[in-house]
């Protein structure tokens, strides 16, 4: 695993702006090499803001959109029309306002889809999509090439909490239940898949978010902080804004 790589960045929106142009330049160049790349997009205010400016790149036509696979990381159990779901927070932002193939935009169902209400069969069905796009019959997920992960103030990512048993679950795709944040109902990738992506792009932005940030990039124990689990394989990167790098070691913060 690698040294994690700081991009702070003066506000959120200079933040989004950041996380949008290297994403653009990254699909890109993962195209010209012949490739369909994998996204994990992840829920929260700050990648609302991103898919935003994703939308709006001035470089944005340099990317195929309609050639990328769109995964997500975690989503809320709720209804399809919920405006709490991840999905559509996404669709609004970014995913309606490109040219995607809607086949390749792969949601968690709602609870009010194919599943019904049972949140451990919507899981189990995300899991089997993951598995039919990955390599090969032992991997449970595709190599996601780019792998976006927001963090909670409790150290919590995707929808893995401290203190929880999900995040060593063996299964890639888990129900949560009784979740700390809202809305209650999850369904989330575990831990490993989490550590699979080439890329872990962390997103950031807030005091708020400072001290679990720092006790994240330092190493701290899982249970507590379950955003100390997730890294790329070949790249770590967190974008934050200087709030939410304000607590990082002297001489971590490069710009
Ligand atoms: C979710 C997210 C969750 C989120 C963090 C940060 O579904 O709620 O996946 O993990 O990324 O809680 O959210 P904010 O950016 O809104 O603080």
């Amino acid at each position: 695993m690698t040294e994690p790589e700081i991009s702070t960045h003066p506000g959120p929106d200079e933040l989004a702006d950041a996380v949008a142009a290297r994403l653009v330049e990254r699909l890109a160049d993962l195209q010209r090499r012949g490739r369909v790349p994998s996204v994990v997009l992840t829920g929260g205010s700050i990648a609302v803001k991103i898919h935003e400016a994703v939308a709006r790149a001035t470089d944005r036509d340099s990317v195929d959109w309609g050639r990328v696979d769109f995964w997500f990381g975690d989503e809320r159990f709720v209804p399809a029309d919920s405006p709490d779901r991840n999905v559509g927070q996404a669709r609004a932002a970014m995913l309606d306002r490109l040219p995607v193939d809607p086949a390749r935009v792969h949601e968690i169902a709602p609870s009010d889809g194919e599943y019904a209400d049972d949140v451990d069969a919507a899981a189990a069905g995300y899991a089997d999509r993951l598995r039919a796009a990955s390599a090969s019959d032992e991997d449970a997920t595709p190599r996601f090439d780019v792998l976006m992960l927001g963090i909670g103030p409790d150290g919590h990512c995707a929808s893995l909490f401290p203190g929880r048993r999900e995040m060593y679950d063996e299964r890639a795709v888990v129900a949560v239940r009784d979740s700390p944040k809202p809305p209650p109902t999850r369904v989330t990738l575990t831990m490993a898949p989490l550590r699979r992506a080439s890329e872990v792009w962390w997103v950031a932005a807030g005091d708020e978010k400072a001290q679990a940030v720092h006790d994240a990039v330092t190493g701290s124990d899982l249970d507590a902080v379950p955003a100390a689990g997730p890294e790329g394989v070949e790249r770590t990167v967190w974008f934050l804004d200087e709030a939410a790098a304000s607590r990082l070691p002297a001489g971590w913060v490069r710009r």
